[in-house]
């Protein structure tokens, strides 16, 4: 095996070699900005969809090369199996749940998996400042070569952990030891890594007082503890049904665990890295830490699941190019001028979505139709309408925890008669319109 693993490590040198040599900047790559202005290194949070490769070698051309402080990736962990997105919609007062492929983790061959990484591991190096770190979270499948191969990769004397992320979860087996972990492997890239010691609770033995002199000592409800450096055992829930937490997203990790990890090798303004972002658990941390963050996922379901979670402010700057509408909104559209005001008025009627398009189960793709015929407009996610000049934000509307459907009858006021409709269904399939097909404006 380890003369396999040299020869993914060659392979994969070299193919990344010939991928900087012909990615030239301004060449089309498979992955779209949807999010952040690439140009502003001091506030550049950026979101991609696409394949890393292509998300990691724009950022290389566009000058961030040595610019990110900290890089954690959870990757898929070789379990050959599919994950899924669960959606929830109230159909007629009814809780229906409705579940489609989030993404695949099923592979042709061990190599296969290994060459994927390796390639991308490599271009992340590139990315690091000379005060980065890098966590790699996979589990016992692939943690024992993943430590060869980056230890080959960063070099050995820049390994600096193997963090235990250790749970609690359901299912044991009388065959062996229940796996009730994950392994983080972390690296820096020079012996000059940002690192911020992160305290957490040591309990006394039998949770008594010691009251030894000069250590300050605290309780709660199980008894007596002092406060030390962490450990490199890290006992944190997982994200349970019942979280607050919880997006829907198989995969999702626990903000917690983000939050030692950022706060640990990441400083305010720092940037922090996340390419294979899923629910967005580590930008969405890094976000509430004050840290810049850049993330990337080539998973529909996932790009909304991140827009809806990082919901702040003037967040949302599509990119139309190389778009393909899977759906549609019927809508009725009233214009006024009023005094040199245009007023428009949307009401949305229904939606249509092509089932075939989507990667659903029979019974799954039925749920839907019937979802469709009953009250289609649950199925719909977020609805924005855009200057088209310059993507200026003039109205959005989204469905949260606390609102189920989107509001379908507004009036907005403009002054431009090149507007678009964005609409997103809980599936992920962005809607676009130009409005001005619809409409004649009188200015
Ligand atoms: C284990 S999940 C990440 C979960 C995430 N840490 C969270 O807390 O939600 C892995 C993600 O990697 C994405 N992915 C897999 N291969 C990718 C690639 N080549 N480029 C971009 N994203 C990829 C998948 O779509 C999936 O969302």
């Amino acid at each position: 095996m380890l003369q396999k693993l040299w020869e993914i490590l060659h392979e994969s040198k070299l193919e990344v070699e010939e991928i900087l040599k012909t990615a030239k900047e301004g060449e089309v790559l498979q992955a779209h900005l949807v999010h952040g202005s690439i140009e502003d290194f001091n506030s550049c949070n950026l979101l991609y969809h696409g394949d890393n490769i292509s998300a990691m070698v724009d950022l290389l051309n566009r000058g961030y090369k040595g610019k990110l402080d900290l890089i954690y990736i959870d990757p898929p962990f070789y379990t050959m199996n599919n994950y899924i997105k669960r959606v929830e919609v109230e159909l007629n007062g009814e809780r229906k749940v409705i579940e489609y492929k989030a993404y695949s983790d099923i592979w042709n061959s061990f190599e296969e998996y290994l060459k994927m990484l390796s390639i991308r591991l490599i271009l992340m190096k590139e990315l690091m400042s000379s005060r980065g770190s890098i966590y790699v979270h996979v589990d016992f499948r692939t943690v024992h070569y993943l430590k060869v191969i980056m230890d080959e990769i960063f070099g050995v004397d820049n390994f600096i952990n193997e963090i235990i992320w250790s749970y609690k979860s359901g299912g044991t087996s009388n065959r062996y030891f229940s796996r009730k972990h994950d392994s983080i492997l972390f690296y820096s890239k020079t012996k000059d890594y940002i690192f911020n010691p992160v305290k957490e609770k040591s309990y006394n033995r039998q949770y008594k007082a010691y009251r030894f002199k000069g250590v300050e000592e605290f309780q709660d409800e199980l008894g007596w503890y002092t406060m030390v450096n962490s450990k490199d055992v890290w006992q944190i829930d997982m994200v349970g049904r019942s979280s607050k937490e919880r997006v829907g997203y198989e995969t999702q990790k626990p903000e917690k665990l983000l939050e030692k990890i950022i706060l640990a090798s990441s400083n305010e303004n720092s940037i922090v890295g996340d390419f294979f972002s899923g629910s967005g658990t580590t930008l969405s941390v890094a976000h509430r830490l004050g840290r810049q963050w850049i993330g990337s996922d080539m998973s529909n379901s996932s790009l909304l699941t991140i827009k809806k979670r990082m919901s702040y402010a003037n967040y949302l700057e599509f990119n139309f190019e190389n778009h393909e509408n899977f759906g549609d909104l019927i809508l009725e559209i009233k214009n006024r001028v009023n005094n040199n005001t245009n007023t428009l008025k949307l009401d949305i009627k229904g939606y249509k979505v092509h089932v075939e398009s989507l990667n659903f189960t029979k019974k799954n793709r039925l749920l839907v139709e019937e979802v469709l015929y009953k009250d289609s407009l649950v199925l719909v996610d977020y609805i924005a309408i855009i200057r088209l000049k310059d993507n200026f934000l003039i109205y959005e509307d989204f469905i949260t925890k606390d609102k189920t459907r989107i509001d379908t009858d507004f009036e907005i006021h403009f002054n431009d008669e090149n507007l678009g409709l964005i609409a997103i269904d809980i599936f992920g399939n962005k809607i676009f319109k130009e409005l001005k097909l619809l409409v004649n404006i009188n200015k």
